[in-house]
């Protein structure tokens, strides 16, 4: 099992936290942390693999996005605040392109948490978080805006943005990469 890890250097900066995942190499795997913009590239053995990485959840602050590759895939982790929840759920559905549920796109339980892939549905450029008219995720190549359930609302993005599979080991602790029971 691969482990990813996030750094606390900077617990009040909201967005662009980026984690790297390590591979696990035999029993106790290190973890390798890049706090900020830079050296942002996956750990080629986790991308190599494959394998599912694990995230401790505990570091991130409310309203924190945080981003982590799985198979070479950026995806956003969202620890959503109580507004950003309330916003996503009294969505009338009919307003939609993609019509979703906020309930269908968080796990039952832990709707404090979003995990979806990071690329723009359009033409996959990475949006950027807490902005938009929504103040969920802009893409500043052509202008899609999304909310805070990471759904199309405004722009040429056809689509949601999807959500990978994961599941919560714990209240504290999600696996990305392997579906869970519950949706
Ligand atoms: S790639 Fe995001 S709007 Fe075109």
């Amino acid at each position: 099992m691969a482990d990813a890890v996030v750094s606390t250097a900077e617990p009040t900066r909201r967005d662009f936290l980026y984690l790297a995942t390590t591979a696990a190499v035999g029993v106790g795997a290190a973890a390798t942390v890049w706090p900020l913009v830079g050296a942002m590239a996956p750990d080629a053995d986790t991308v190599a693999a494959g394998a599912p990485v694990e995230l401790d959840l505990t570091p991130i602050a409310e309203g924190q996005i945080v981003k982590v590759f799985w198979r070479g895939k950026l995806i956003f982790v969202r620890h959503r605040t109580e507004a950003e929840i309330k916003a996503a759920q009294d969505v009338n559905l009919d307003a939609l392109r993609d019509p979703q549920p906020d309930s269908a796109r968080v796990k039952e339980g832990h709707a404090d948490w979003l995990v979806v892939y990071g690329n723009c549905t359009h033409l996959g450029c990475v949006p950027l978080g807490n902005s938009g008219e929504y103040n969920g995720w802009f893409c500043p190549c052509h202008g899609s805006v999304f909310d805070t359930s990471g759904r199309i609302r405004q722009g040429p993005a056809p689509i949601n943005l999807p959500i990978p599979p994961y599941t919560f080991v714990s209240d504290t602790k999600i696996r990305i990469g392997e579906s869970g029971a519950t949706a």
